[in-house]
């Protein structure tokens, strides 16, 4: 299962994710930066925030009430806005592409 993170300078990285991972522990076992993830994905720090390309927001789903909220904490904030440790990697999401904000925080 492929993931592509896109950050903020337009630089694409394709990294091998698990199936059953989340998106941002695919991250953070790459070294993708840009993803902070302060809070191990306990979803309680919002800064593992990324941008779902339009054409995979209706795989990955709306966000629960709880990432909601903690969204409000986040910076730039989108209609694309998802917190990354709330993805979890399934094989319908192979080849998802995901934007890295400018900043975490
Ligand atoms: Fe903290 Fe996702 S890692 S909210």
């Amino acid at each position: 299962i492929q993931i592509t993170f896109i950050d903020s300078e337009g630089t694409a990285r394709t990294v091998e994710a698990e199936e059953g991972a989340t998106v941002m522990e695919t991250a953070i076992r790459n070294g993708i930066p840009g993803i902070e993830a302060e809070c191990g994905g306990a979803c309680s720090c919002a800064t593992c925030h990324v941008y779902v390309a339009e054409e995979w927001e209706t795989a990955t789903g709306q966000p629960q009430p709880m990432e909601e909220d903690m969204l409000d904490f986040a910076f730039d904030v989108r209609p694309t806005s998802r917190l990354s440790c709330q993805i979890r990697v399934r094989p319908e999401l192979d080849g998802l592409v995901v934007h890295t904000p400018t900043r975490q925080g």
